[in-house]
């Protein structure tokens, strides 16, 4: 399948000299749709066109505000101070030997919000000035309106990333940055991207991207759907911040291994809980044992058909894994640790461990079970993946009924032996 693409990637077409070429809908939608992307496809086709070519002056509007959108992120994730706090050394490092400014150049500057930032609040000064880059020229014209309106010093300029030295006149006394640029390029030409800059020998290049993990993915998606207001900004912020951490195979193995531990665990725990308190024997370590391999053997099999889905599925399984571990992994670090400190540390901590976190933690487990399920379902992008994390979830709720049916079920009374009997 195609690689998933941002919206505001796909409806604009810049030539080399800066004309556009027309972008046609239908193009648009057909790729969208080849990379699985079936409700980016849908606010493609609502967008406003003109014999299925879409309109420039509507495209450049929407482009702007969606662009507001992220600056007002930026603003709230305070990201012109974070990278004033780590430029003003590196720029501090080229003051003494100053033969003229010190250039920080911002590729991939949006709005410029960045720059315009700096130049109001980086206390830098005359020392530096301040220059920024985009390929897309109505993000340019507007980025230079909005820093005359705020006597803002800073330059603009249309160009590429890829193109080297597009601002960069120079490069000992200049340094590189973008915000939120590295997930736009196609992950084979990143290479080339960071070559460029390096073979123009610049002072430095910084480049601030979202951190791939499970919390950025939630907390992406939860800003996106809280704060955004047009429908292509919500979508292309989640995906995104989905798309760094695509990158991160990382990712993945701590996903896909964060799961299974959890559902071994849990697993073995619901073939403990169904056995435990049945025979009334004082010593019960070995059916404790038993119980414990038998729910490991049940979470597995059972968990097969939604493992068969995610992996032979539209690719999306890892997203939905980092929903479901998000959930999944506050609850079940604790509930390891007091299992640890149950089965190593004195009886009062013991104690403690069963009284405030096991006990309570297990009433709650069938509704994390289920909210893990959600967090799944809503990173998800397709059908295929969503029906796996609904299986898996019902598997692991299914391992204690299964076990109770299958070893644990009351039989008949025990023959009652009188007191004094032989
Ligand atoms: C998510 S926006 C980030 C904008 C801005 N840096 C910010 O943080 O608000 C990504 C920007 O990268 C620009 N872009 C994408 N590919 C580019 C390229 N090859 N060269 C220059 N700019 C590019 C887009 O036009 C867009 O403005």
């Amino acid at each position: 399948m195609a690689e998933r693409v941002e919206i505001t990637d796909l409806i604009r077409s810049w030539r080399t000299d800066g004309t556009r070429s027309p972008v046609v809908v239908a193009d648009v939608v057909g790729r969208l749709r080849e990379s699985g992307q079936h409700r980016a496809a849908r606010i493609v086709s609502r967008l406003p066109a003109h014999g299925g070519v879409l309109d420039d002056d509507a495209t450049d509007a929407l482009i702007v505000r969606v662009h507001c959108e992220i600056q007002r992120l930026s603003e709230e994730l305070v990201q012109g101070r974070r990278v004033r706090e780590a430029l003003t050394p590196v720029i501090a490092g080229l003051a003494p030997t100053a033969t003229g400014r010190v250039r920080v150049v911002d590729v991939g500057c949006g709005l410029g919000y960045l720059v315009r930032w700096l130049a109001l609040h980086g206390r830098w000064g005359e020392a530096v000035e301040l220059v920024g880059v985009d390929l897309d020229r109505s993000l340019v014209a507007e980025a230079d309106r909005l820093a005359r309106a705020e006597n803002a010093g800073v330059r603009f300029v249309a160009g590429d990333a890829f193109v080297p030295g597009v601002a960069v006149a120079d490069p000992a006394r200049t340094v590189v940055v973008s915000s939120g640029l590295l997930h736009h390029l196609p992950v084979d030409r990143l290479p080339d991207f960071f070559a460029a800059q390096e073979s123009l020998g610049v002072h430095a290049f910084a480049h601030w991207a979202p951190a791939p993990g499970a919390l950025s993915v939630l907390g992406g998606w939860m800003f996106h759907r809280a704060r955004m207001r047009e429908p292509v900004s919500r979508h292309d912020g989640v995906l995104s911040v989905r798309r760094a951490g695509d990158r991160d195979p990382a990712v993945t193995v701590v996903v896909v291994g964060g799961l299974v531990v959890l559902a071994a665990c849990d697993g073995a725990f619901s073939g403990f809980r169904s056995s435990v308190g049945r025979s009334g024997l004082v010593d019960h370590r070995a059916d404790d044992v038993r119980a414990q391999l038998r729910g490991l053997v049940v979470v597995a099999l059972l968990l097969v058909p939604a493992a068969v889905l995610a992996l032979a599925g539209p690719g999306d399984a890892t997203e939905a894994g980092r929903g479901m571990l998000t959930v999944y992994a506050p609850y079940g670090v604790p509930v390891l640790g007091a299992l640890l400190v149950y089965g190593t540390l004195g009886w009062r901590t013991r104690f403690l461990a069963m009284a405030v976190i096991l006990g309570p933690f297990t009433l709650l487990r069938p509704v994390v079970a289920v909210a893990g399920g959600l967090g799944g379902v809503l990173l998800a992008d397709h059908v295929a993946t969503r029906v796996a994390v609904a299986l898996a979830v019902a598997a692991v709720l299914a391992v204690g009924p299964i076990c109770d049916r299958l070893w644990y079920r009351p039989g008949p009374p025990a023959p009652t032996v009188q007191a004094g009997q032989a």
